[in-house]
């Protein structure tokens, strides 16, 4: 579903060059629960963010469903950004002052707000197990929550791919462990693909396939 052929990013400041990322190539298929791993500055955001089309390679390109995202005109890689794929970060990005509620359907905004999706936001809010918090700003919730909330926010739009930048990163052990139960939980059921960044050798241990930068 995803290909990456010889993927390289490098930021340029002046005369000095950092490389984000060298000469990646992997294929990731529909389903899998890939963990990306290695550590702090190997490029796990940089690969997720390229994979999710947020950033763009400085060489190589990266195919989904065999398109070629760098043929994408702007409005089909927003469309491709908010319809093929979730995302989850370490600091869960919620709208601080909207409800549960409010920061799920949010995305779904950008399509029609439909009965439907309506409808699929109290389901999602149900599967993260936070009905009784629907109605809270995000801002008086608990870190779990948070992510609870920003995992069922990744769902509202069916997207093919979930892509979560290091998810338990903060969170204390025993929340995290319940977090990685719940994404795991939710990738079988929604039949997405899983993508993880992580230092968490738990996640790592459970994913279909490790990729170390
Ligand atoms: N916008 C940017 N400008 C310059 N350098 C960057 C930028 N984003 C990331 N980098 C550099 O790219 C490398 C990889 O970063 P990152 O993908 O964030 O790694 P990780 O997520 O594994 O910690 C690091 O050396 C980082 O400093
Ligand atoms: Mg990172």
């Amino acid at each position: 579903m995803i290909r990456l052929n010889n993927v390289s990013r490098s930021y340029n400041s002046g005369s000095s060059s950092t490389t984000a990322l060298s000469n990646i190539t992997l294929n990731i298929k529909k389903g899998e629960f890939i963990a990306i791993v290695g550590p702090s500055g190997s490029g796990k955001t940089t690969l997720l963010n390229i994979i999710g089309g947020l950033d763009t390679p400085t060489t190589g390109e990266v195919l989904f469903n065999k398109k070629n995202l760098k043929k994408l005109n702007d409005d089909q890689l927003s469309k491709y950004r908010n319809n093929e794929i979730g995302f989850i970060f370490q600091e869960f990005h919620l709208e601080p002052h909207l409800s549960v509620y409010d920061n799920v359907l949010l995305p779904a905004y950008f399509n029609n707000k439909t009965q439907k999706e309506e409808n699929r936001t109290k389901k999602l809010i149900e599967e993260v197990q936070l009905s009784k918090k629907s109605q809270s700003k995000a801002s008086e919730l608990s870190g779990g929550e948070k992510q609870r909330t920003a995992i069922a926010r990744a769902l509202i739009n069916n997207p093919q791919i979930i892509l979560a930048d290091e998810p338990t990163g903060n969170l204390d052990l025993k929340t995290g462990a319940t977090i990685l139960k719940l994404l795991k939980t939710l990738h079988k059921n929604h039949n997405t693909t899983l993508i993880v960044a992580t230092h968490d050798e738990k996640i790592a241990a459970s994913a279909n396939k490790i990729i170390k930068l």
